[in-house]
């Protein structure tokens, strides 16, 4: 039997020397639950070399009588960003590289008669000899053991993995070739296979070898749908192999990036979407199941079609999140602008290696990136990177992110960040002025208005609008052009980052969200209002109703984001103008943007400020309604949590969370965009991470709820003018 146990609960200090190795005591040790981060950091203004530090872990390992004769593996997801893994003084083995998984087997050294010390020893220092260091990079990796750690409990043949590759995807009958990655302490003749597909039950015979070696089969005559955007349809594969059981999940799709676009299941996609990084306010990358499985709903939930694992492979629950809701995933291995010595490079092809084989299985993700982002050309090692690619994955093209024009195209789909996209100017893409070549091949863009347009959450409206219309224009654009697989706008979630970055304050504003996940509301409201109007109707003016917030008073210009089919704009009550969508404009979006440059001198009156009113319609009735008071006042402190349920924590299991949203509203329900106060939270039967005691950001804060013994947690919040109800969430 092979069976798997979260292996979570750990003790940590925040320092090591090499006596810890030596001496096993938990001396100066804290309790600590994985995802853990080496230190807490404040939202900004830290010093990022605050993470950056050796620090040790350390857990007891009592054998188990029935652990007899069994072989014991321990795997960890994600440690950043150097291991050095200890059993009983002796070393198992180091991995390099925050962000792929690894395992040491424990089975010879562990004492049956007394306790076993598992000793990891991480480094979170910057080491030049470990992708993505060796030079600067704009975003920070924190530190400590951050994704969960299993212990595998398996007899002599240990199946370590298993690769499921969909054949025949189009036609009636399909196959599925599953592939099994062993490792057995002996050779096997004749070994019984039982591989369950959607219920039906297949039989092989296997001859195991001894040591590290695979088996194939092929499943053949399956009846199967189709794995799509819009029915995100996934089988589970089990699989027995002398007794052990390995399970996952697959999907039937096919993917294919040509000149004239991208196609999924041959239907022409255009690809639009945002990058995302991992990080999260005051704890990094330590994020548990449901945070990561959020992210990806946020995404989705905007109505985008692929999202860019910028830059490195993200957590497992992520991307199965992404397979469920048909969300498509570029992802790449780590690395930025940089490429270090030949250690370095043997580093990234491992990188490469390592991100194929866990994410495999995901018929989310349609392409690799094999590629350092923006690095310079380097002809064998990106020759090396593509050739792995290829051998180990048959069915995925490759790509690699380029920032420099007519760079060596070596992949399949010539990948590149363009910041021209997205510009007021309206720049045309050239795909030979890019790539040099004088033919068309299959083109994608990964990266727009980021740095060209920095935009905080609490920007003037004017700041914020811009932003929003860059992603708009981008996008527009990328819809018209025919020669273009789609655009990748830069980038989903504000993060941390060095000094030489952003505004200095280790905060990288280029987000359509802030690091709270809370909406940028004009930029997340374009992609929004591409939605169907049946499904939800959007309806966001991009301006902060008053006379004085942007340049030389008043309200105008104004976009309004919509799907609506006009939208009626009342100043007071008198109408203003009924908008439309201005497709001259913007005549590759399905739902184009309003603009509204005057109103009637009946109506406005500069000096009698009023309420605003926009109402909009769709087959001619209305359907979303936003009113605007003219003298906003605070009137409630609104608290929002994403789940009001959650798991009690049972031992070694990795905790559970929720993100909770404060927002101070005004008489009419709309966030007060310019509200600083303080804020104070409490929460009982649970744990806040972060400070309970900050400052609401533009009118808003998020903070999440860590839960642990079954119960309710309750949260409520307060500011100087302002208190909460309470919300209770049940922990069951
Ligand atoms: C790109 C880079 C991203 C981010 C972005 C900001 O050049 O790939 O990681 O730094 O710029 O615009």
């Amino acid at each position: 039997m092979r069976q798997v146990f979260p292996f979570n609960d750990w003790y940590y200090k925040d320092s090591f020397s090499n006596d810890d190795l030596k001496n096993e005591s938990f001396k100066d040790f804290k309790k600590v639950t994985i995802p853990h981060t080496n230190k807490e950091i404040p939202f900004n203004y830290f010093d990022e070399k605050e993470t950056m530090f050796i620090s040790c872990y350390r857990k007891k390992i009592i054998f188990k009588p029935e652990w007899k004769d069994r072989r014991i593996f321990i795997k960890f997801y994600g440690v950043s960003s150097v291991a050095d893994v200890y059993l009983n003084g002796k070393h198992l083995g180091c991995h390099k590289g925050a962000y792929t998984a690894f395992e040491y087997e424990l089975t010879g050294y562990l004492h049956k008669d007394k306790d076993n010390i598992i000793t990891v020893k991480v480094d979170s220092t910057e080491r030049n000899d470990v992708p993505p260091f060796g030079h600067l990079i704009d975003y920070l990796c924190y530190g400590g053991i951050y994704r969960d750690v299993e212990l595998i409990v398996s007899d002599d043949i240990y199946i370590r993995d298993m690769h499921l590759t969909p054949l025949d995807v189009l036609k009636e009958n399909k196959k599925l070739a599953v592939k099994l990655y062993l490792d057995s302490l002996q050779a096997v003749k004749n070994a019984q296979v039982n591989i369950l597909f959607n219920k039906e039950n297949r039989s092989f015979i296997a001859d195991v070898k001894k040591g590290k070696n695979t088996v194939e089969f092929e499943l053949d005559d399956l009846k199967a749908d189709l794995w799509s955007i819009d029915n995100p349809v996934l089988y589970e594969v089990e699989v027995e192999l002398n007794g052990n059981i390995i399970k996952d999940k697959t999907g039937f799709r096919t993917v294919k990036f040509l000149p004239d676009g991208f196609y999924l299941n041959e239907e022409k996609i255009k690809l639009c979407g945002l990058n995302r990084h991992q990080s999260y306010p005051y704890v990094g990358y330590a994020m548990p199941k449901r945070a990561q499985e959020k992210d990806a709903e946020i995404l989705n939930d905007l109505g985008i079609n692929i999202v860019r694992t910028s830059h490195y492979p993200q957590s497992r629950y992520f991307l199965n999140r992404c397979d469920e809701l048909g969300l498509l995933v570029f992802e790449e291995i780590p690395g930025w602008q940089y490429i270090g010595d030949e250690k370095w490079k043997k580093l990234a092809l491992k990188n490469v290696e390592d991100m194929i084989n866990e994410g495999y299985n995901h018929p989310s993700i349609i392409l690799w990136g094999v590629r350092i982002n923006e690095s310079d050309n380097d002809f064998d090692f990106y020759e090396e990177t593509n050739r792995i690619a290829h051998e180990l994955d048959k069915t995925r093209p490759t790509g690699g992110v380029k920032y420099m024009e007519k760079a060596d195209f070596q992949e399949d789909v010539y990948v590149m960040n363009e910041f021209e996209l997205g510009k007021r100017e309206r720049k045309h893409i050239d795909q030979n002025m890019a790539t040099g070549l004088d033919h068309d091949v299959p083109f994608l863009i990964s990266e727009f208005v980021g740095a060209w347009h920095p935009t905080k959450r609490y920007d003037t409206s004017a700041v914020r609008a811009d932003q929003a219309l860059r992603h708009a224009y981008g996008h527009d654009e990328s819809m018209l052009d025919d020669r273009l697989c789609g655009a990748i706008a830069w980038c989903a979630f504000d993060y941390n980052t060095h000094y030489q970055f952003g505004p200095g304050d280790r905060v990288c504003y280029h987000g359509i969200f802030d690091m709270f996940r809370i909406p940028k509301k004009y930029a997340t409201a374009v992609y929004e209002s591409q939605l169907d109007p049946h499904v939800k109707p959007v309806l966001e003016p991009a301006i902060v109703w008053s006379n004085g917030d942007i340049d030389e008073c008043g309200f105008l210009p104004m976009y309004i984001f919509s799907n609506c089919d006009y939208v009626e704009f009342y100043f007071g009550d008198k109408m203003g103008r009924r908008l439309y969508p201005y497709k001259r404009l913007f005549a590759g979006l399905k739902h184009a943007p309003m603009y509204l440059d005057r109103v009637d001198r009946e109506v406005y009156n500069r000096w009698d400020w009023l309420d605003a009113s926009f109402v909009g319609y769709v087959d001619g009735k209305e359907v979303i309604r936003k009113k605007y008071a003219k003298d906003p006042m605070p009137k409630k402190l609104r608290i929002t949590p994403d789940d009001l349920k959650l798991c009690a924590r049972k031992k070694e299991e990795a905790y559970d969370v929720t993100r909770v949203v404060f927002e101070a509203l005004d008489q009419y329900g709309n966030v007060l965009d310019y509200m600083f106060d303080w804020i104070e939270i409490k929460v009982e039967g649970g744990e806040l991470i972060g400070p309970d005691k900050t400052n609401l950001q533009g009118g808003c804060l998020a903070a999440w709820v860590k839960a642990d013994k079954k119960g309710v947690i309750k949260i409520s919040a307060r500011t100087a003018k302002l208190k909460s109800d309470t919300v209770k969430i049940k922990v069951e």
